[in-house]
């Protein structure tokens, strides 16, 4: 996955003229942050060099997260043209971004961030829409009418505190006209988070659009947990920064799409890599019926296995 050419264009401007040193201080302490799920009343972008350090280190990752489960939302709902968005805890405006690049109908965006530093750097990212409302200030006291199209809520439940989680779920979901996405680090507490948000959306009457393809119980338990993995293109700068070589990165995240609308119903949804040998494909399955299984489609069982043979990890199998 590579970012728009506007956006990497508009990143660079960003950071011209910032010092290395810098930004791989601010984004070791970003890392450690994120990593620990640090909650110490302070917010991990507090300042210019931190936003910054998002921008090269993060931004590309969660970008292409948001735009696999973007994407997920539109194969199950291909009739869907949000014309507005609102984009909650948005950062630089990334999910908005996503939504852009996969929608032309999009044209209306509010964006809530608390953090001026980043507040700041997504306003001079120009996002490509033609009106785009920057809200200043926390999230419950930001929010409010009319509903949007389109809700978006990527990376933010993980940074609030657990009693604030259901009621923001709550107040976003009042405010969706049609769909509501939430978009979690694929760890093992992020996916009990989609799962707490499920089960509410679920029980508050909304279709989940992706990635389950039922309503039922999520049949995974601990220590196994529900995730999907994206490939990100990492910048000359971001391997500077964090000191790598490697010119990509594997970014695992979660994911529920809710809506007021039914999808596509799909049979199943693979939730673990392929693994194919000679004579099979194993696929892990989360199936329409609830329940959870690895399936092994023989080559010789000829329709069936040609139907599968080129799936992989977060793909549909269709009905
Ligand atoms: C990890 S960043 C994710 C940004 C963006 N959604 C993305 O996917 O790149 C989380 C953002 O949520 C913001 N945030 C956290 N708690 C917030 C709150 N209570 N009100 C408003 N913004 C908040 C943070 O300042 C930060 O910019």
């Amino acid at each position: 996955m590579q970012l728009p050419p506007s956006l990497r264009a508009a990143i660079e401007r960003e950071l011209e003229g910032i010092a290395l040193a810098d930004l791989a201080r601010a984004a070791d302490a970003l890392s450690q942050r994120y990593r620990a799920e640090v909650q110490d009343g302070r917010l991990h972008l507090s300042d210019e060099v931190a936003a910054r350090a998002y921008l090269t280190t993060r931004l590309p990752a969660t970008f292409a997260a948001v735009s696999a489960a973007l994407n997920a939302t539109a194969e199950a709902r291909p009739d869907f043209a949000p014309r507005t968005a609102l984009d909650a805890g948005a950062g630089p405006g990334t999910a908005t971004w996503a939504a852009a690049q996969l929608w032309d109908s999009l044209e209306e965006a509010t964006l809530v961030e608390a953090s001026p530093a980043i507040r700041q750097v997504g306003e001079h990212l120009g996002l490509p829409l033609a009106r785009v409302r920057w809200l200043a200030g926390d999230l419950d006291a930001a929010l409010s009418d009319p509903a949007s199209d389109l809700v978006l809520l990527a990376y933010v439940l993980d940074e609030l505190p657990a009693a604030a989680r259901r009621p923001l779920v709550k107040q976003l979901w009042q405010l969706t006209a049609d769909t509501l996405l939430i978009v979690e680090p694929g760890t093992p507490a992020g996916w009990r988070r989609i799962i707490e948000a499920r089960d509410f959306l679920i029980g508050a009457g909304a279709h989940i659009l992706a990635p389950c393809p039922h309503t039922r119980p999520c049949p995974l338990a601990a220590p196994d947990w529900c995730h999907f993995s994206t490939r990100v293109a990492r910048s000359r700068l971001h391997r500077e920064a964090k000191g790598g070589t490697v010119p990509w990165e594997d970014e695992k995240f979660i994911y529920v799409a809710a809506s007021r609308h039914a999808g596509a119903r799909a049979e199943a949804r693979v939730i673990a890599p392929a693994r194919a040998s000679k004579a099979a494909v194993t696929l892990k399955l989360c199936q329409e019926d609830g329940y959870a299984a690895d399936r092994v489609f023989a080559k010789r069982a000829g329709d069936s296995f040609r139907a599968v043979r080129r799936l992989d990890w977060g793909d549909i199998v269709r009905k």
